[in-house]
């Protein structure tokens, strides 16, 4: 995948996305990944990119001839879609980031100040995406967020692609908690059917651990997915101990 970042802070994403994981998938080639600089698209001495409000009111706005210069010179080396991260987009999940995570190629815009001007929005960008409701400085941060979130999901960037698919949400459910050595840690045990070595007996036990968190953290996410026999049967007998525990 090659994905084009048009920011005013080129300097953010270098740190972050060079390092760990996603690092890695671009040492591999499994991932490109280059930060534009609106600034360097700008036409006059003083490289100005943003200008006051028509209509008065606080704060700067970025221009739509310099972003849609510079949108049209990456447009030429990627073809993917054009991502405005902002609070007004629709807000990501990992469903989204598994379509994503799909595409050949992929362009982030990132607002910042008051935001750019919406004739841009009409006709240059294809879809626009908020990571939550509430208010950052500027879409840099949301749009490392779900880079990250979707190259993890590339074939090959993750070493085992079992983690992704068992991942809290890749089916609907959060995840089953993990234990390591040693097996008691200040006299707390590792549940004994982990030590067992059957795989049928942990499979069945973080199937049902899965459910427990979930109806514990996040019901609203069981209500939003359909239950097979196995799960409708786990999860009462997670009813049935929550009841027991409370005798
Ligand atoms: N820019 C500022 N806040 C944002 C948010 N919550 N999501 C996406 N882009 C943003």
């Amino acid at each position: 995948m090659r994905i084009d970042i048009l920011t005013l802070f080129p300097e953010m994403f270098s740190e972050v996305l060079s390092s760990s994981i996603l690092g890695r998938a671009q040492a591999n080639n499994l991932l490109t990944i280059h930060a534009w600089n609106i600034r360097d698209f700008a036409f006059d001495k003083h490289r100005t990119v943003d200008d006051i409000p028509y209509g008065g009111g606080a704060g700067m706005v970025l221009k739509p001839d310099v972003v849609v210069a510079c949108i049209e010179h990456v447009k030429a080396i990627n073809s993917g879609k054009v991502i405005y991260m902002t609070p007004q987009g629709s807000v990501f999940d990992q469903t989204k980031a598994q379509s994503l995570a799909q595409e050949a190629n992929l362009i982030f815009l990132c607002g910042h100040y008051e935001g750019i001007d919406h004739r841009i929005r009409e006709g240059w960008v294809d879809e626009e995406i908020s990571i939550g409701d509430y208010v950052l400085t500027g879409g840099e941060l949301p749009a490392m967020v779900v880079i990250d979130a979707i190259a993890r999901l590339i074939p090959g960037v993750l070493g085992d692609q079992a983690s992704a698919r068992e991942d809290s949400f890749a089916n609907g459910l959060l995840e089953y908690p993990h234990y390591t050595r040693p097996s008691q840690f200040r006299g707390r045990m590792v549940p004994e059917v982990l030590l067992s070595g059957n795989h049928e007996l942990i499979r069945k036990w973080r199937l049902k651990e899965a459910l427990r968190m979930t109806l514990v953290r996040r019901p609203d996410l069981l209500k939003k997915r359909q239950l097979n026999d196995e799960e409708r049967q786990l999860l009462q007998q997670v009813l049935a101990d929550d009841c027991n525990e409370r005798r």
